[in-house]
């Protein structure tokens, strides 16, 4: 099975560049499954129905999530389990939506799970290893494909190792760079730290580059909107076998219009 995996897309530019990488690129690459980070469509921010619809019908699988998913109050009707969105697994129990999604690609099962780290991110979440854990042994899917929605590459490494060989892939995202550290763990689990960013390719991690200069300067906070000009797509494919292990992962990182 090949899977290519979109790190966050950053607002109207993001939403574009995938829909249209999707467009021109699916077939040629032999692409059985799309998943793609949706923490930041919505203008830098986290779903609503537009921007939903608009990365379902242009061919997105699954969309999992981060720190941004409660950003608007309609995410809620897109978490029903009718619909194609994931929120962080490790949210506390009491809040809507579910962290992992069972489907099927061409007769082989595959868990997708959405997980957000700790470490300068959010308080008050479980812990991402546990509740991975649990999810894990409860369902017992060979092919697990998990999207790890974390600040510190040090918490991302940990996770990566304490998973090797239990899950198929971990795919960092949230930094809005793409690191270039992608490899087959041991147990056949591909890894990255970070998957990188689709979206407008000259601000500061998406943003106008003027407004978060002038934030650092300043040290006021103030509203940011989505940068200008051209964009990039940030991507991985990773290949795995019938029997859940990785075979490849390749990073995709391209300038586009
Ligand atoms: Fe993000
Ligand atoms: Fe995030």
């Amino acid at each position: 099975m090949k899977i290519l995996f979109f790190g966050d897309i950053f607002g109207r530019t993001g939403r574009r560049a995938v829909v249209d990488f999707i467009a021109r690129k699916k077939k040629e690459l032999s692409i059985d499954l799309v998943i793609a980070n949706a923490d930041n469509i919505s203008s830098g921010k986290g779903p609503i129905e537009k921007t939903y619809n608009e990365l379902i019908d242009g061919g997105v699988d699954v969309l999992t999530c981060g720190d941004h998913i409660w950003d608007n109050k309609e995410v809620e009707v897109l978490l029903d389990d009718q619909k194609k969105l994931i929120r962080p697994i490790n949210y506390p129990k009491i809040n809507p939506g579910e962290g992992y999604k069972i489907i099927e690609v061409d007769g082989q099962k595959i868990m997708i799970a959405s997980v957000l780290g700790r470490v300068f991110t959010t308080e008050g979440l479980d812990s991402p290893f546990a509740t991975l854990d649990e999810a894990i042994e409860k369902e017992k899917c060979d092919t697990i494909f998990v999207d790890f929605h974390a600040e510190a590459t040090s918490e991302k490494n940990a996770f990566g190792h304490y998973f090797a060989g239990r899950v198929s892939a971990i795919c960092g995202t949230h930094t809005h760079v793409q690191t270039a550290d992608e490899k087959i763990l041991e147990g056949g689990t591909a890894y990255i730290s970070d998957v990188g960013m689709c979206g407008p390719s000259e601000g500061v991690i998406g943003v106008d580059k003027d407004q978060s200069i002038k934030r650092f300067l300043s040290a006021i906070p103030t509203s940011f909107e989505p940068a200008e000009g051209r964009g990039q797509i940030n991507a991985v494919i990773v290949e795995i076998g019938e029997d859940g292990k990785a075979k490849s992962i390749d990073r995709i990182n391209e300038l586009t219009d």
